[in-house]
């Protein structure tokens, strides 16, 4: 018997004011464009901003439903937005931010488990890490390097082959 173990590292910042231009900037945008989710049954508006490898911006917001299980999260809608405008360019960060109606929105929250597996095959199947920006309205940011890291032991489409 061998015990494995599997980790990765991130970088943790106190605010915005420490991230570099680029990152910054596209943070802000992530910011700002929860104002465009429509998340009426939760309340709770997720919006990302992607930069991708050609120098373009693509975002994303949560779009839910009156039949609450089609609702779709900001992080899969802009990954579908990307792969419709620009099939073969791969996503350099994608900067995801909240907005909490009902609480508070200082802490950053990372894709649900569904986005990490999309996140993962995109990663895949471009050849190329996703890095994560991940922040509130407010407070502290965290940046993963590459999506897929939130996904360790993940099945993937090799597994099929
Ligand atoms: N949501 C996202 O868009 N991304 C996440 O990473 C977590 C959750 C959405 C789904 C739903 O519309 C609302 O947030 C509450 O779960």
């Amino acid at each position: 018997m061998q015990k494995l173990q599997q980790t990765f590292e991130y970088e943790y910042y106190d605010d915005i004011s420490q991230l570099n231009p680029a990152d910054a900037a596209l943070l802000q945008a992530a910011r700002a464009v929860t104002g465009q989710a429509y998340a009426p049954y939760s309340n709770f508006r997720v919006g990302v901003v992607m930069r991708l490898a050609n120098g373009e911006q693509v975002s994303g917001t949560n779009q839910e439903n009156a039949s609450f299980p089609a609702g779709i999260c900001a992080e899969r809608t802009a990954l579908s937005a990307a792969t419709v405008l620009y099939p073969d360019v791969p996503i350099e960060t994608m900067a995801i931010s909240y907005n909490n109606l009902l609480g508070n929105s200082g802490d950053p929250i990372s894709p649900c488990g569904i986005c990490r597996q999309s996140l993962a095959e995109y990663e895949q199947r471009l050849h190329h890490p996703i890095r994560l920006i991940l922040s509130g309205q407010s407070g502290s940011v965290w940046i993963i390097p590459a999506a897929g890291q939130l996904l360790p032991l993940s099945f993937s489409a090799s597994d099929m082959a």
